[in-house]
């Protein structure tokens, strides 16, 4: 039986929050948030990462993250998760009110975030990376005491837009004190898209040391087309969980710079042809996938890759 790797399409959030807002101002409509979710949902993916709880200062694009709660109440298949990103306690708090208004506990994994660069952390999220890990322990417990799930990202595990190349050491170090908070998984943020074979593979030799293979997860954006390397490189070394985003949206916009808009994620469709092409399986339906990506792209208006 060929083994199974599992799948979040992370674009809802990672994919959406990118996205300028429109002419008028407004942000994408959240119906057209909800009729992204709803086509994930038919595909089979594992987890989707439906949007975030984070400051509407900061990301105006996700603020309605109150309201596409509402609208997805009662949807969500059973088996299926749902996570969304939590900066701090408030973001915890929204969360777990969007739960309750819901009637249900429609948001079943709440996932913090930090980096290996201490200058991508203090723009992503104005706390150095210490104060970050400070900011979460409290958020990690009471997420475990209310049921839920944690997820640790870490941005910039290759490189940083900022400071360049990441050291594998300093990674690693990040995961072991996220490993010490409690969360369930790590999740390993390639945020601009740097890696390439080798280098993918020192950084998760190094994590490999202090974090065992089945709680990590890799997070590619695919600026330059090496992402698929990476994800064989992954594989071999005994990661089975990826995130992925329909239609390849994505990008931090703390990741861009004066010269390049962050770069969009790994496309899911690509990440499961992948996958397959490696001998392994996924839960994933091809033809609903490729059905959400269209309306991926029709919602933000951008050509599939
Ligand atoms: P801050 O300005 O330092 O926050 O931002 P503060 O604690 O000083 O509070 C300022 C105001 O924000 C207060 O309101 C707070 O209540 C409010 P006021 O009293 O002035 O009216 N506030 C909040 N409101 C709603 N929800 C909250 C919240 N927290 C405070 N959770 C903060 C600090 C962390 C909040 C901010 O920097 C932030 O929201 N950053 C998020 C940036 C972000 O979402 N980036 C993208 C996600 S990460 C990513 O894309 C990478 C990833 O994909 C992996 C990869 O690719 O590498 C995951
Ligand atoms: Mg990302």
């Amino acid at each position: 039986m060929p083994e199974r790797v599992r799948i979040t399409d992370v674009s809802p959030r990672d994919g959406l929050q990118n996205e300028p807002m429109r002419e008028d101002g407004s942000p994408i409509p959240t119906a057209d948030k909800a009729e992204l979710v709803r086509a994930l949902e038919r595909t089979g993916v594992d987890e989707i990462e439906i949007t975030s709880f984070v400051s509407p200062e900061w990301v105006p694009q996700l603020g309605d993250a109150a309201e596409l709660c509402t609208m997805l109440a009662g949807t969500k298949p059973a088996g299926m998760t749902f996570s969304a990103l939590v900066p701090n306690s408030k973001g915890l708090d929204h969360l777990l009110q969007a739960n309750q208004d819901a009637g249900e506990r429609l948001i079943d994994k709440a996932s913090v975030f930090t980096a290996a660069s201490e200058t991508f952390s203090r723009k992503n999220t104005n706390a150095d990376i210490a104060e970050t890990l400070t900011r979460f322990k409290p958020v990690i417990a009471r997420a475990h005491e209310e049921g839920l799930t944690t997820r640790g990202y870490i941005s910039c595990v290759i490189a940083c837009p900022f400071e360049g190349i990441i050291l594998p050491e300093a990674v690693a170090d990040v995961a072991r004190r996220l490993l010490e908070l409690g969360v369930d998984e790590i999740d390993l943020g390639d945020t601009i898209g740097a890696g390439v074979t080798e280098t993918t593979a020192a950084m998760l030799a190094a994590v490999l040391d202090v974090v065992p293979a089945d709680r990590l997860v890799l997070h590619l954006h695919d600026t330059f087309g090496r992402a698929a390397e990476c994800v064989r490189a992954a594989l071999d070394m005994g990661l089975r969980s990826f995130d992925g985003s329909v239609a390849g949206l994505g990008g931090c916009p703390y990741a861009s710079t004066d010269a390049n808009r962050a770069p969009g994620n790994l496309a899911t469709e690509s990440l499961v042809r992948i996958i397959l092409d490696q001998g392994f399986t996924t839960g994933v339906d091809l033809e609903s996938l490729a059905k959400a990506a269209d309306i991926a792209a029709g919602i933000t208006g951008r050509i599939k890759p």
